[in-house]
This record gives C-alpha cells, structure tokens and sequence, in this order.
C-alpha cells in the first residue's frame, strides 16, 4: 500500500547558499593541484551512472559488500536492537534493504532515514520503501551531510549508517572529523555501522576505476555537466580525459579529469578564468582503502568502542559495526 503520509522529506540543499557554494568551487579551482568537492558528480544522473557502476564487472566493491551484509546483518539488528536506521549517502538504497529486512523479521522496523545530496533519489527511494514495508516511516533528508548532520531527526533506538566506503571519499583530516560530529548527534546506547573498502591489490583496485564499458569515465566527466548547472561554466566534454590511479603511499585511489590540450575556461559567475595546460589535472576524487586497524583507530578517535568487525573471505571489504558508550 503506498501511503503519502508515511513519507516527510526535508530539502536542505536548496538553501546551500550561492555565496558558499561559488566559495567553495573556487578555492578548489584556485588551489594546487586543482580540485572540485566529489559531491559534484551526483546529480540526478551521476547518481544513475554511480548505480552503473554498481554493476560493473570490475567494480566489485558493491556485490562484495551486499554479500556480506547479508551474512550478517540480522546479527547487526539483534546486537543494536535497532528501530531506526539511518543512511548517510543512501543513494539507490539497493544494501539498504538488507538491513530493512532483517529489522523486519526482528520486528523492530519502525523509521527509516535516507540522507543523500540527491533529491530526486531520496524521493524514489522513500516511496518505494513505504510500499515495500508495511508501517514504514521514511523521513528523508536531502542534504550535505558534512553540513546539514543536525536535520536528522529523531526516532527510537537508532543505527547510524554508512555503507558503500562513503567515508574514503574524504581526506585524512575531514574523515575522522566528519566522524566526530556523527558521534556527537547520537545518543548514548546509538550504534554505527561503517563499511570501508580494504586495501587489496594495485591491478584489482585500478581495474574498478577504469572499467572497459567506459561508465566511471562517464561518471566522472558528469562532474562538468553538473557545474554548468551550478556555476554556469561551460565545458567542453572532449577536452578532457578520465584518469584514475591508486596512490601507494596515501593508500588511496584517485581520480581526475586531465585536460587534453591548454584550455582557457572564462567562468564570469566566479570572477574566474580558469586556464588549464595540457596534461594539467583536477582532482575529483579521493577513495581510501583501509586496514582493519586502521577503521578501529577511526573510530576510536571519534569516540566510539568498536563492537564487532566482519569482512569477506578474500578481505575486501570490512564493516565495522560501533556503539556510542
Ligand atoms: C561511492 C565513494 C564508494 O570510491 O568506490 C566509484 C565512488 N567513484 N567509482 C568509490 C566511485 C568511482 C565510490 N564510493
């Protein structure tokens, strides 16, 4: 039964101020080496091409964590005794339903809250979470979750989520602070699940970023569709190339968008002419690939006590499962 009233959403990306944004962009395009904040690939169809990339053969990452969570996730409802899950990047929500599913057969399937910066999917997802669910409460937030954490709203016993390696897509230092303030808007007796890609080896990683149906390359040159949209600066798609490569000694893999020739780019909403030289590269994207070691220290330092730490067999994935004391 689909039932409107089941469903709230709160849209807070649309008061993301203009100012803060143009800020934002700038700094990154004015900084060395260039950069541009990921969030920028997922609009509506960087949020399709990511589901893409979901599917991909060589993007094992995803089908890797389904299974796992699988395997263990009504261990994860009982441990947490959760009535309300919260995801942050809930993006299609496809794991999601994992864990739905087991709170159901626990009988303790009471709100669900998907967080994302994509509106257009956090509307999809709620309806067709209440259809499936029976009772189910959905109140989504459509936001920055880097600076939009205090709209979650409130609800029983809560597990706070992120799935997927969202939290390798920030730095050394956003990362564990981005953790802190997850901490601090949990009560006490909340639990977190955190999934985080482990490192394997070099070939297999790169092959995930640089898969022979081209999607990732698409996904990432989105990233120039989208802001035309938001700062109004046209770019020219063929002049530039998808690179993605893993960083030893960061320990991550990231990906840029190289200019393929010298290229004067005027964007006049940032005061900005953006001159880029061939071979020149934009940083859009950073993927941490963790140690178990190193997602306990994470959490830890964020103040959570580490409960529980599941993987695969070959070790690709962890989720390590956290409760605020
Ligand atoms: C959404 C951050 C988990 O880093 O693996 C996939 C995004 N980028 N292919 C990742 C992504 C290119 C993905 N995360």
């Amino acid at each position: 039964m689909s039932d409107q009233s089941n469903i709230i959403i709160d849209v807070h990306m649309n008061n993301q101020d203009p100012t803060t944004v143009k800020n934002e962009i700038r700094e990154g395009l004015l900084s060395t080496p260039k950069k541009i904040p990921t969030k920028y690939f997922y609009d509506d169809w960087g949020s399709t091409l990511f589901e893409q990339i979901c599917e991909l053969p060589e993007y094992y990452q995803t089908r890797t964590e389904h299974q796992l969570l699988k395997s263990v996730a009504d261990e994860i409802v009982s441990q947490s005794g959760a009535e309300e899950l919260v995801e942050l990047g809930s993006g299609a929500a496809t794991k999601t339903r994992v864990l739905l599913d087991a709170m159901a057969r626990a009988k303790q399937l009471k709100f669900y809250v998907p967080f994302d910066v994509s509106e257009g999917i956090v509307r999809r997802v709620a309806q067709e979470l209440v259809e499936e669910y029976e009772g189910l409460e959905v109140h989504g937030v459509v936001g920055d979750f880097l600076a939009h954490l205090e709209h979650i709203p409130d609800g029983g016993r809560r597990l706070v989520a992120i799935l997927g390696g969202t939290v390798g897509n920030m730095g050394a230092e956003a990362g564990p602070a981005f953790l802190s303030s997850i901490y601090d808007e949990m009560d006490q007796g909340d639990f977190f699940l955190l999934g985080a890609q482990l490192i394997t080896d070099i070939d297999r990683l790169e092959a995930a970023y640089n898969d022979s149906a081209g999607v990732t390359a698409a996904f990432n040159k989105n990233m120039l569709v989208v802001l035309k949209s938001v700062i109004g600066a046209d770019f020219d798609q063929e002049a530039f190339e998808h690179v993605a490569r893993f960083n030893q000694e960061k320990g991550r893999i990231e990906m840029h968008l190289r200019s393929v020739c010298d290229q004067v780019i005027p964007i006049p909403k940032l005061d900005l002419n953006l001159c880029l030289q061939e071979g020149e590269e934009i940083l859009t994207e950073i993927s941490m690939k963790f140690t178990r070691h190193q997602v306990e220290a994470l959490l830890t330092r964020a103040g959570f006590s580490p409960v529980e730490w599941y993987t695969d067999p070959q070790e690709l994935h962890g989720l390590a499962l956290a409760k605020k004391r």
